[in-house]
């Protein structure tokens, strides 16, 4: 029976290594815990990296055998692809530039293009290993660019879906890398291109008509009389599991602990990955603004922030980190009173459950990154408020802020306008909450990861039909 095969820089279960164990545990990111809760349907398979450096062949091959049991395929990194690929080109020049962050961040470096190509051709030759006729191969993400294409001068007639989980920037910003072309070439590669959004994708056609010699009519490109379909495709979460967790016992516990921690507190959650594309010292301020001008909050609103550990080894991340920790540092230390702190600082990641009941006691999600693919933190706050209570803020820098029009908008670089969103959400009456959270619930419940997936799939097989019958 003809399988997918799910291919990603990062698998969905990442490995550490403690005494002479490798230990799975899974994977922070969109794309991981998206795509993680349902990949293991059918006999599919999902080609990527563990997470870390593994030397000795006996270590790969207990390794290979472990990840086996849950259908992966474990693509090796040594450190120098480690340095250059993933930090390198992916984290410090694809990321920032993709992000809009091309002038302060990105940098340009020959050899780092050079392992991307090399560790996207060692992707190539593991997805040949396995793929048998009628396969379907679905790559994801900005690390693996070219692979669609690497792929494609393989296997001529194999259908191959790409989906950008990040945003694509407009021509002026894309331009700027170097090798542009073969960027896009190796995409092109692909017969469907998926997006989050349609600007995501009126960029990319933009980008290709002006930098490739390729015709497009409406959303199909046509390159060396190849059809290429390109179509926005929002990704949604397992709404079901979220609206489900906070039934379980053990998250009951949990939540009953944080109610009697903040009591009469009204409890603002924040959690993201490190990444200076999510806005956490801008949304900081705004929480410092409001507690400038709002003594009443005083003992009253808390923030609880949770910044999951990401790419720390890339100079930017670490500073970021750092600066983070001086702003709260300051901020608790001038508000603070005996007996309340305004934020509850982590720097760690945390089990689904604690994530869960932190959805469900939260009053107010505070999302407000500064550009962003989707937003997966979003959907499941909602997914998480069976109630139909509480209030989400929401950037409208985020791909989720298309679909999720019942949030609080804000423009993150407007720290007054967030500061007022904030006041604004701790009073909102209670029906106008059930107003907005019970439409934003049954959106999110209709458009769930399932439901991506099967459109994604379905497209994918209607655009194979319609280049066969174009031949
Ligand atoms: N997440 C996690 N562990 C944590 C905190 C967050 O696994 O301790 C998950 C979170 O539930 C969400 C994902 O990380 O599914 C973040 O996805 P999002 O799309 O919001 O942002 P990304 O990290 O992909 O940029
Ligand atoms: C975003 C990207 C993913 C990536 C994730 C975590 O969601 O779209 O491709 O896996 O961040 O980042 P990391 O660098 O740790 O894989």
């Amino acid at each position: 029976m003809p399988k997918t095969i799910i291919v990603s820089n990062r698998l969905p279960v990442k490995i550490s290594n403690a005494d002479d164990e490798y230990i799975l545990s899974p994977s922070e990111g969109g794309l991981a815990t998206g795509l993680g809760s349902i990949y293991k349907q059918d006999n599919n398979v999902w080609i990527g990296w563990p997470g870390i450096e593994i030397t000795e062949q006996h270590d790969k091959d207990r390794v290979t055998d472990q990840l086996k049991e849950l259908s992966l395929v474990p693509v090796f990194l040594d450190q120098e692809e480690i340095n250059q690929y993933y930090e390198g080109f992916s984290n410090e020049v694809l990321w920032p530039v993709f992000h809009y962050y091309a002038s302060t961040y990105a940098t340009y470096k020959q050899s780092n293009w050079d392992y991307y190509k090399t560790v996207n051709e060692k992707f190539k030759d593991i997805i040949l290993s396995i793929a048998e006729p009628g396969d379907i191969i679905w790559i994801h993400d900005y690390q693996l660019l070219l692979l669609p294409g690497l792929v494609r001068n393989e296997l001529p007639d194999v259908s191959i879906g790409f989906f950008l989980h990040i945003p694509f920037p407009s021509h002026e910003m894309f331009r700027l890398i170097p090798w542009r072309s073969e960027l896009l070439e190796g995409m092109l590669g692909a017969d469907l291109i998926g997006f989050h959004t349609f600007d995501d994708v009126r960029h990319f056609l933009g980008a290709t008509t002006r930098i490739l010699p390729v015709t497009t009519s409406s959303n199909i490109i046509t390159m060396d009389e190849r059809s290429i379909v390109v179509e926005s495709f929002p990704m949604g979460i397992d709404e079901k599991k979220y609206a489900s967790l906070p039934l379980q016992d053990d998250v009951k516990e949990q939540i009953e602990l944080i109610r009697n921690n903040f009591k009469d507190n009204k409890l603002i959650l924040s959690i993201d990955r490190l990444d200076y594309s999510k806005g956490i010292l801008q949304r900081l301020q705004a929480f410092e603004l409001m507690l400038q001008l709002c003594p009443e909050c005083i003992e009253k609103i808390a923030l609880y922030m949770i910044v999951v550990p990401s790419r720390d080894t890339v100079p930017q991340y670490a500073h970021l980190r750092d600066e983070i920790d001086k702003k709260v540092g300051n901020i608790n230390s001038i508000y603070r009173t005996m007996d309340w702190t305004p934020i509850h600082y982590y720097y760690r990641s945390f089990p689904i459950e604690m994530l869960s009941a932190l959805y469900y006691t939260a009053d107010v999600c505070l999302v407000t990154p500064m550009r962003d693919g989707m937003n997966l933190v979003s959907k499941e706050y909602v997914a998480s408020r069976i109630n139909n209570d509480g209030v989400l803020i929401l950037s409208e820098m985020a791909g989720s802020s298309k679909e999720l029009i019942d949030a609080i908008i804000v423009n993150p670089n407007n720290t007054g306008e967030v500061c007022r969103a904030i006041l604004e959400a701790v009073n909102m009456p209670l029906e106008e909450q059930q107003k907005r959270m019970t439409s934003m619930r049954k959106l999110v419940a209709k458009f769930n990861i399932s439901h991506w997936v099967k459109i994604f799939m379905d497209r994918l097989k209607e655009v194979k039909l319609m280049q066969r019958s174009m031949q």
